[in-house]
């Protein structure tokens, strides 16, 4: 790669939004610029309000424009939010060459999201999970391999079409291109896991203000994803309950002095705690506050926990949990997590970039710093398919043409193959029906 090429990542959280710029060239990413905006136009991970929700993305990508000194077109956004599903498909095709091409890859991937999908929702990433090569199985990545016939096994990520036009929609009306929406914890995971973790089996967690995200990464792959709608929000909102002060004073109070563990912290220990309604302010134990704190950490890393064994992938975490995102920023939260969860747990910052790290060090930018991963990823792979997709002159579409023909010859007899091999299948059957 000769030339450098600028990657904008834009987080539209339920508490801030994040647009990171980032610059690609040969030796990696170097972040050049980040703008930081309280937002209040989400709930639980979801556009509620557009204008809040445009003002906010407007003022981050000012800033972030200002302090990178590029103009910013075109952003890669993130998604999140409970309407997250999560299924299973696969799909197969035949080898045009007899050695697995990208252009192949691309092609069983296309064939295994032709499912049907219920017509309010949208498939946002197609993710493969093994792929065989004519009777060889669990195969990560088969470029370059012999054989006639292609398989793939995959997890679809599929979303509510409204949700992420929405998204669309505010990014567009501050004059933006939306690149593509990608599910904020596969962001986060670009940001915060090692791919060694993710081969021996890893989950991550991202506690932001209304959403925690949850990923599980068994033998490379992406084994299971899902959303569950509570996160720091529900906390400050119980703090601002139970000690009756303002949501803005909860919030403060935890930030400065919260605690997810009460057996942390010492008997002594004091806090103010502000009045509401023209009351006097009052001093009360911080044990008080972790009081408060924990019950609601304890039912957000329970209902993690039963998730996880619901998967029945448990025992295959071997590197244990990462958790990232703001609500982790708490004392205590990693213990309280490794004792619920029952695994090692550490905690997930962005890795992986050069420039001013420092602005985007915290857990909280995970998600933005991982966007600009995922971009730059999605570049590199489009570059490496462009040759026969993007570069063909009319010489070049008459040869893809006669490649597409002795393709479907090719396919006609792979597929003769196995039908006798298959032909109980009724799956196999219908995939048959419908490509042919
Ligand atoms: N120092 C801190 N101590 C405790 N909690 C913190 C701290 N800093 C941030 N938080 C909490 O982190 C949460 C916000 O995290 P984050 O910025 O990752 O969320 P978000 O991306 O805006 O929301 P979501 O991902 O849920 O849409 C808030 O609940 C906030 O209170
Ligand atoms: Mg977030």
């Amino acid at each position: 790669m000769e030339t450098t090429e600028i990657v904008v990542g834009l987080d539209i959280g339920t508490t801030k939004v994040s647009a990171v710029v980032g610059e690609i060239d040969a030796d990696g990413i170097t972040i050049l610029g980040v703008g930081n905006v309280p937002c209040r136009g989400l709930r639980k991970g979801v556009v509620s309000n557009i204008d809040w929700t445009v003002r906010s993305i407007a003022e981050a990508i000012e800033a972030a424009q200002t302090m990178a000194g590029v103009e910013i077109r075109t952003v890669y956004a993130g998604v999140a939010g409970s309407h997250i599903r999560c299924q299973q498909s696969d799909g197969v095709a035949a080898v045009s060459g007899g050695e697995v091409t990208r252009q192949d890859v691309e092609r069983v991937l296309e064939g295994a999201r032709a499912i049907p999908v219920d017509a309010d929702r949208q498939i946002l990433h197609v993710l493969p999970r093994e792929f065989t090569v004519d009777n060889q199985d669990g195969i990560r990545d088969p470029v370059g391999m012999s054989g006639v016939r292609l398989g793939v096994k995959v997890n679809l990520i599929t979303a509510a079409t409204s949700c992420v036009q929405n998204v669309v929609r505010c990014a567009e009306r501050c004059g933006l291109t939306v690149a593509d929406v990608v599910l904020e914890p596969l962001a986060s995971a670009e940001a915060v896991l090692s791919e060694d973790e993710k081969e021996i089996g890893v989950a991550i967690i991202d506690i932001g203000g209304g959403t925690t995200d949850l990923l599980l990464y068994v033998d490379g792959g992406i084994a299971h994803a899902s959303v569950i709608p509570a996160g720091g929000n529900n906390v400050t909102a119980d703090i601002a309950a139970g000690l009756r002060t303002p949501m803005g004073e909860a919030e403060r109070l935890k930030r400065n002095a919260g605690c997810a563990l009460g057996r942390m912290v010492g008997d002594e220990e004091e806090i103010e705690v502000p009045g509401v309604g023209g009351h006097m302010p009052r001093k009360a134990a911080r044990r008080v506050l972790s009081d408060i704190i924990e019950p609601r950490v304890e039912e957000i890393f329970a209902v993690i926990r039963k998730r996880i064994e619901d998967t029945g992938m448990l025992e295959q975490l071997s590197a244990g949990a990462v958790v990232t995102g703001g609500g982790v920023l708490m004392e205590g939260m990693t213990e309280f997590a490794e004792e619920i969860l029952g695994m090692p747990v550490r905690l997930g910052v962005p890795v992986g970039v050069r420039g001013i790290t420092q602005l985007v060090a915290g857990p909280q930018y995970a998600t933005g710093v991982g966007l600009v991963q995922y971009g730059a990823n999605a570049l590199a792979q489009a570059r490496a398919l462009t040759p026969v997709t993007l570069d063909a002159g009319h010489a070049g579409r008459a040869e893809i043409r006669r490649e597409k023909l002795r393709e479907r010859e090719l396919r006609r007899d792979v597929v003769e193959e196995m039908t006798i091999e298959k032909r109980s299948s009724g799956r196999f059957w219908n995939w048959l029906r419908a490509a042919f």
